[in-house]
């Protein structure tokens, strides 16, 4: 049975409205991601599941029952917030037994959940002291332990690593990914960053402007997105975008532009049969391209030039032009990237993606 449903989901601030008619439908103990640029409604969505905002129209439905008339105290969810939110002035242990002395637990009870909770996160020797004698990540913690000290059914977290440095934010995905599997609960979790969302969502929401674009795993959205957006929100570096005009070459469905030429798969006619001209907009993992290994007869062979090799250890992205665009191109760093002003490599057709330069849906 799902357990979380919001329903035709509407939310203004006074004439604008931040999300229009959303519908979404979590199963069970699910880890489900919200994932999209600033500003296009994610933490809104979750503080109206979390009850801190009203909806303007719509229901949530919390195992079959409404819920958006309850007050937050009484959905059975607990929110890790992006600021963390803690109380300066009460020490780690009292900071994370804040909403169990409110609700009045037995101090035996109360002590047992604390140290539990704290000793799976880590910070049992710093129970003592207040946020401001903390690090990020310990903060980070902190406020993690005060939502998990809860025991609810359902966990918010809104873009919870968003505030540590890159390193710490690889550790603590990673802590987070181990912690999801121990706890059967609901999970709800924003973040703009689409390499959190991919290692951490079962299912993955992408949002843009309020309105979903699409859902799925990390696989079905990185291999089949259904828009241009989620295309080029996914994966890093981004996909390469450039103009293209349909044609035929010998018989076969090829796409061209002022510097190339791609034949394309003979599946992929079906899919162009509705365009209203022959443009579109091509796009190009930069992972799609290979260097060319003396095999002709394999892919796609493009001579493209090197405009900047960038060594970044495990691989290397060479910034290069096709499509009068700049697009750029991942190697293996053992490339030699010596002095060559163009190289040769080879594409599967089959890596080339087509999108209705009008609606921008996936061909
Ligand atoms: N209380 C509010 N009053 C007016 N506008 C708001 C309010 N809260 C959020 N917004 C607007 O709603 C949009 C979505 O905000 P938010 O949900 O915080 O986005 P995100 O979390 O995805 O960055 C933004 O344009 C923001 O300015
Ligand atoms: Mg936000």
């Amino acid at each position: 049975m799902p357990q979380i449903v919001l329903q035709n989901i509407k939310k203004s601030f006074g004439a604008v409205t931040v999300v229009e008619n959303l519908n979404l439908t979590m199963a069970a103990n699910e880890f489900t991601v919200l994932v999209g640029p600033s500003g296009c409604g994610k933490s809104t969505i979750l503080r109206m599941i979390a009850g801190l905002e009203a909806l303007t129209a719509g229901e949530i439905l919390i195992d079959g029952k409404p819920v958006a008339h309850l007050e937050p105290k009484d959905r059975d969810i607990a929110m890790v917030f992006q600021d963390y939110a803690l109380y300066p002035h009460m020490n780690v242990a009292r900071n994370m037994s804040f909403a169990l002395r409110l609700a009045n637990y037995p101090k035996k009870e109360i002590e047992s959940r604390v140290k539990k909770v704290a000793d799976m996160l880590g910070i049992e020797s710093l129970l003592a002291r207040k946020p401001a004698q903390l690090s990020g990540g310990q903060r980070q913690r902190v406020a993690m332990g005060r939502a998990l000290v809860r025991d609810a059914s359902t966990f918010l977290f809104d873009e919870p690593l968003s505030n540590l440095d890159a390193k710490l934010r690889t550790q603590m995905r990673a802590e987070l990914a181990l912690m999801r599997r121990r706890l059967e609960k609901n999970m709800i979790y924003v973040t703009h960053d689409q390499v959190e969302a991919m290692t951490l969502g079962d299912r993955i929401v992408v949002l843009r402007n309020g309105a979903i674009q699409q859902q799925g795993s990390a696989e079905q959205l990185y291999k089949t997105p259904v828009n241009k957006f989620v295309a080029g929100f996914l994966g890093s570096p981004p996909m390469n975008f450039f103009d293209g005009t349909l044609g035929e070459t010998d018989g076969r469905l090829a796409v061209s532009g002022q510097d190339y030429h791609l034949p394309l798969p003979d599946a992929m006619r079906a899919r162009v049969g509705g365009l209203k001209d022959d443009k579109v907009i091509v796009g190009i993992r930069p992972s799609a391209f290979t260097i060319a290994n003396g095999d002709p007869a394999a892919g796609i062979r493009l001579d493209l030039p090197v405009v900047l090799p960038e060594y970044i250890g495990s691989q290397s992205v060479i910034v290069s032009r096709l499509g009068g665009q700049q697009i750029q191109i991942e190697v293996s760093s053992d490339t030699p990237l010596g002095d060559n002003a163009t190289l040769t490599f080879t594409l599967d057709p089959r890596s080339v993606y087509l999108f209705n330069p009008h609606t921008e849906a996936t061909l």
